[in-house]
C-alpha cells in the first residue's frame, strides 16, 4: 500500500497552481512549491508552505528538489508542456512514487485523430512517456486528471461565454448541450483525493467536473439573479470547426479557442463528465452547485 505525505508542486504560482497549493496542504500532505530561477512568481501566504527555486533544464537541479518527496504535481503553463519531460526522468530517479501531469483540461486521452489532438500533442505526449517510465519502474506511477473548462476563473476571463460587464453571452449551436466544468478550488481537492487514494487512482487518466451545465442553463441562472436580460450571439459549431481548420493549415495554434468550443458545446458532441465517467466519488470531491457558484461570481463582481 503506498503512501504519500510529501508533495512538489511545479508551477504552483499560476492561474490553477495556488488552489492546489492551497488544497493540499488543507488536506494535510507537505508542501513544496518549486519555482524557476529567475521567475518573479509569487505565492500566496499560507502556513507550512515552502518555496524553494530550481532549474527546470537542469536534471540535478530537479532530481535534488524532488529527492524526499513522495510525489510531484505539475501545474506548470501550456507553453511550457515540454519541460516537463527532464522533471519525470528526475522523479524517477529521485523515487517519487506518483507524478501528476500539468493536463487540467480537455480529457486529452480522448483528442487522438482530431485537429485538437495535434495542438495538444505535448500533452498527449507527456502522458505517453509517464505510461512507458511507469511500466518500466516499480514504485513509480502517474495519475492525469482531465477537469474540463475552469469555471470560475473562466467567469472572470471569458472563456464561459458570459460578459457580465457587458450582458452579453455567446452561445454555440442549441445551447443545449452540457459540458464538463470544474471550479479550480475543487480541482485542487480532486488532486489532493489523487494523493489520498494512490492505490486507487495508479496510472489512470480521471476525469472530474465541479458540474456539467449547459450554456443555456448558465444565462438563464444570471438573467433570472441579475434580473436583466443577455443580448446572446450564436455560434454553429460547423462554422467553429472551419474556422479552426484554416487557422491550423496556417499554422495558428488559436484554433484551439474554435475547437475547444466545438469540444464543449456542439450539439451532441457527448463530453460531460457524469455517471461512470466522473471520478469525483472515487477522489472524495462532491459535484458542486453551479446556482450559488454562480451567485457568489455576481455579488464578488457587483452585479447583483
Ligand atoms: N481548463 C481550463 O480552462 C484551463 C485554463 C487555463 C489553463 N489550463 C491548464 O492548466 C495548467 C496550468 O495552467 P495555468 O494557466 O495555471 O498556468 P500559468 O499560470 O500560465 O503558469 C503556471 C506556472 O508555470 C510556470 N511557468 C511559466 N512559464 C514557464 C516556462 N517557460 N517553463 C517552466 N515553467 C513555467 C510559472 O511558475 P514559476 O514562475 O513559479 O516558475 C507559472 O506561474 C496547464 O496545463 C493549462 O493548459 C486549463
Amino acid at each position: 500500500m503506498v503512501s504519500i505525505k510529501t508533495v512538489a508542486v511545479l508551477g504552483g504560482s499560476g492561474n490553477l497552481g495556488p488552489a492546489i497549493v492551497k488544497e493540499l496542504i488543507a488536506a494535510g500532505f507537505t508542501v513544496t512549491a518549486l519555482t524557476r530561477e529567475g521567475s518573479t512568481s509569487t505565492f500566496p501566504e499560507i502556513d507550512g508552505l515552502t518555496v524553494k527555486k530550481v532549474d527546470y533544464t537542469s536534471f540535478d537541479s530537479l532530481r535534488d528538489a524532488f529527492t524526499g518527496q513522495d510525489a510531484v504535481v505539475s501545474v506548470v503553463a501550456t507553453a511550457a508542456i515540454g519541460v516537463q519531460n527532464v522533471a519525470i526522468d528526475a522523479a524517477v530517479a529521485a523515487g517519487v512514487k506518483r507524478f501528476i501531469p500539468s493536463e487540467f483540461g480537455v480529457n486529452t486521452r480522448k483528442t487522438q485523430g482530431l485537429p485538437i489532438g495535434k495542438i495538444l500533442a505535448g500533452k498527449v505526449s507527456v502522458v505517453d512517456y509517464l505510461d512507458e517510465k511507469a511500466k518500466q519502474n516499480e514504485g513509480f506511477s502517474w495519475t492525469g486528471l482531465s477537469t474540463g473548462l475552469f469555471f470560475d476563473w473562466g467567469l472572470k476571463v471569458g472563456s464561459i461565454g458570459v460578459n457580465v460587464k457587458d450582458k452579453t453571452a455567446t452561445i454555440v449551436d442549441s445551447g443545449n448541450e452540457k459540458f464538463q466544468t470544474s471550479n479550480l478550488a475543487h480541482i485542487g481537492r480532486a488532486v489532493a483525493g489523487i494523493l489520498k487514494h494512490p492505490d486507487e487512482t495508479a496510472n489512470k487518466y480521471l476525469a472530474t467536473a465541479s458540474f456539467n451545465p449547459s450554456q443555456n442553463e448558465i444565462v438563464g441562472i444570471v438573467e433570472e439573479l441579475t434580473g436583466e436580460k443577455y443580448n446572446v450571439t450564436r455560434l454553429k459549431s460547423e462554422d467553429l470547426w472551419k474556422a479552426g481548420e484554416e487557422k491550423l493549415a496556417r499554422g495558428d495554434f488559436r484554433a484551439f479557442g474554435d475547437f475547444l468550443k466545438v469540444w464543449n458545446h456542439a450539439d451532441g458532441i457527448g463530453h460531460a463528465v457524469e455517471g461512470s465517467e466522473s471520478a469525483n466519488e472515487l477522489l472524495g470531491v462532491p459535484y458542486e452547485d453551479l446556482r450559488e457558484t454562480l451567485k457568489a461570481y455576481l455579488t464578488r463582481v457587483g452585479a447583483i
